[in-house]
């Protein structure tokens, strides 16, 4: 593993390694501590977006572990403006061990991993979003057991960057998806076909759809996500005439599993995709789901530096 830019890049073994490694260090950290395994290690974090849970969970991962972190801002590197990536990536590459990038578009971080000599994260970009889709698996598999073949995930709203690694890691693992999004929303078709071909391999279903209320039938995972994500904000007002319909509401939740789980990568619009009612209530992941992004971190990170 020199990098870590999308799920779909690893085999189905080697995203399960990652999140068994997940497992032990989450343990580790709540019973005899982290072991200092980042010791002497730097993780360089470039931001074109804000963050709240990426910065901090990074920045935490990388300090638990005996290691350290940097943040760049939005404004201080101008990847791509004020110097070019390649340009960028060859200088980090003498300065710190690994870099974490998030950005717009997803060829950026590409390029970074291209022109690093150090391994490059994706933090986030416009296709997709690993670190994410990581931390809802072991969120799901704290809930479900390792073993949980045959899972219905079902992902409503807007077909973005979080539907897209939520599939790739629920092919992975063999768990069916399905996805409900409205015309002219929906998840990406490159990710879509990369999806189908894991699936095939694995024994996912993978099942698309108009209807949020047929996407949630035997659901054990509900999973929404802001209908306007960061760099769309101009589509705001069209998106909230378009996206009601897909509001993940009591009703909603009452048509799935008995036992199912509600999950958001968060930031959370209440009331909008989710509602108070939902997010705060008994069937709500929401925050173990986004503590879950640290020990989920914690192992990509060791994968990486070849140390656990
Ligand atoms: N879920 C997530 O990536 O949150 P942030 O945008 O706050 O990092
Ligand atoms: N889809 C959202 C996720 C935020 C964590 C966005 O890209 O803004």
């Amino acid at each position: 593993m020199k990098d870590f830019l999308a799920i779909s890049d690893y085999s189905s073994e080697e995203i399960q390694d990652v999140l068994d490694l997940a497992v032990t260090l989450k343990k580790e950290h709540f019973k005899k501590g982290n072991k200092k395994i980042f010791k002497g290690k730097v993780l360089g974090m470039i931001f074109q977006k804000p963050s709240l849970r990426t910065r901090v969970s990074f920045d935490m991962a990388m300090r638990h572990c005996g290691g350290d972190a940097l943040y760049l801002s939005p404004n201080e590197i101008g990847l791509g403006k004020r110097e070019s990536i390649a340009d960028i990536a060859r200088v980090m590459s003498g300065y710190v061990q690994a870099l974490m990038a998030r950005v717009f578009d997803h060829q950026h971080v590409v390029e970074l991993a291209k022109w690093s000599e150090i391994p490059v994260i994706n933090g986030l970009s416009d296709y997709n979003h690993p670190c994410q889709g990581m931390a809802d698996a072991l969120t799901i598999i704290e809930k479900f057991g390792a073993k949980a073949k045959g899972l219905n995930v079902s992902y409503v709203g807007d077909g973005n960057n979080v539907t897209t690694s939520l599939m790739h890691v629920s092919a992975q693992l063999g768990w069916n998806f399905n996805v409900a999004t409205p015309e002219g929303y929906d998840t990406d078709p490159k990710a879509i076909e990369i999806a189908e071909s894991i699936a095939k391999k694995t024994g996912s279903k993978l099942t698309f759809l108009r209807d949020p209320h047929a996407a949630v039938k035997g659901a054990h995972v509900i999973y929404t996500d802001t209908w306007t994500s960061m760099g769309q904000e101009e589509e705001t007002a069209k998106r909230e005439l378009v996206f009601p319909p897909y509001q993940v509401n009591a009703k909603l939740v009452g048509e799935a599993d008995k036992d199912v789980i509600v999950m958001h990568c968060l930031p959370a619009h209440r009331n909008h995709e989710l509602t108070d009612e939902v997010a705060d209530g008994p069937h709500s992941v929401i925050f173990p789901q986004a503590h879950n992004r640290l020990h989920a971190q914690k192992a990509i990170l060791a994968r990486l530096f070849g140390v656990a």
